[in-house]
């Protein structure tokens, strides 16, 4: 049985219960392994009563911190508490898995760090590209390749600002209030639309992608925040659409990295994506240019991304326990051979 606790139960949160309780059936016929959700960190457990089982529920991490756990999954969003929770967890020899881009844009390479040397996992798939899988086929099924460019959509809030603008003639303010009620805005909306967002998305793929470590607060950032009908407007005219761009690339052992709305072909690749849908070209030397491309926020794309993580991290360790447990097997066959 594999215990899980989940800090937060806001729309992410909410949407990582409802993964787990609608797979908990196919994922013990796959893997054979049983799954639970053990405690559920909320800010004030009245407001969620009529939403999940009550004796999950606490407002006291420290009801979290003593439980026997073997997987915390940080859904709150934002550094504080989260750093210091997940910190406290890794000592604790738990596997992690959070969606917070922040806290791994900042601190990603010293809890990694840390995971590692408790023998313990860290992942954070949904804090780039929402439901999209894209860190682990970057490091692991592209690792063979020197990636040159990153060219891509990594914030659904503002694409849907920009698509709404574009084809139903919203002003920003307008398209801004309608992507928060979707759930798709940051509960600071500053983040999206002045493109921090987009740049610590940017900087854990780069970082991943060139393999040094690629500073967020060092990226050139533009937000959407003066573009106005009449952008919009011109760009039409010229066969164009405005897209909030994440682009960095590596030239000469250099990496150049901005964040900036640009006007590109509305029949190209990244033209063509609209609403809160994100999109990452990635250039590798090997595979050449590799597109990704699917919804980059919402409730049930970013906990789909959520789940992932929790299978792979409950599928490597029984691989390695199968390995074990074989070898085992073999010890005990040429012994009882001796006794013979
Ligand atoms: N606010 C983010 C976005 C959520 O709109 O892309 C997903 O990271």
């Amino acid at each position: 049985m594999i215990s899980i606790a989940i800090l937060g139960h806001g729309v992410v949160g909410s949407g990582v219960v409802e993964i787990i309780n609608n797979n908990i059936n196919k994922l013990n016929e796959k893997i054979g392994e049983e799954i639970k959700i053990a405690k559920i960190l909320v800010r004030d457990v009245k407001k969620h009563l009529n939403k999940v089982n009550s004796n999950l529920l606490t407002d006291n991490i420290e009801d979290i911190f003593s439980e026997n756990v073997d997987i915390v999954v940080e859904v709150m969003g934002g550094i504080d508490p989260a750093y210091d929770y997940i910190k406290k967890f890794l000592n604790l020899k738990k596997h992690i898995v959070t969606a917070n881009k922040d806290l791994i844009a900042k601190h990603g390479d010293e809890l990694l760090d840390m995971a590692k040397e408790n023998g313990v996992r860290l992942h954070f798939e949904a804090s780039v590209g929402g439901g999209i899988p894209i860190l682990r086929p970057l490091s692991e099924c592209l690792s063979g390749n020197n990636f040159n460019s990153i060219n891509a959509i990594l914030n659904g809030t503002t694409n849907f600002i920009l698509s709404r603008m574009d084809k139903d003639n919203m002003d920003y303010e307008e398209a801004l209030k309608y992507a928060q009620e979707l759930g798709f805005a940051e509960a600071n909306p500053e983040s999206d639309v002045m493109g921090y967002d987009s740049a610590r998305k940017l900087s854990i793929l780069s970082t991943i992608a060139y393999n040094e470590k690629v500073n967020w607060e060092k990226i050139h950032i533009q937000g959407i925040t003066d573009i106005d009908k009449n952008d919009i407007e011109f760009a039409k005219k010229i066969g164009c659409r405005i897209k909030l761009l994440g682009i960095s690339k590596k030239e000469n052992g250099n990496i150049y990295a901005s964040v900036r709305p640009v006007m590109v072909n509305k029949d190209s690749s990244i033209g063509k994506i609209e609403d809160e849908f994100n999109g990452i070209v990635l250039d590798g030397d090997a595979v050449g240019n590799v597109m990704f491309y699917g919804k980059g926020a919402g409730k049930l794309p970013t906990a789909s991304a959520v789940f992932g993580d929790i299978v792979d991290i409950i599928q490597n360790n029984r691989q390695k326990l199968a390995c074990f447990n074989k070898k085992e097997a073999l010890i005990q066959k040429n012994y009882q051979n001796k006794c013979k």
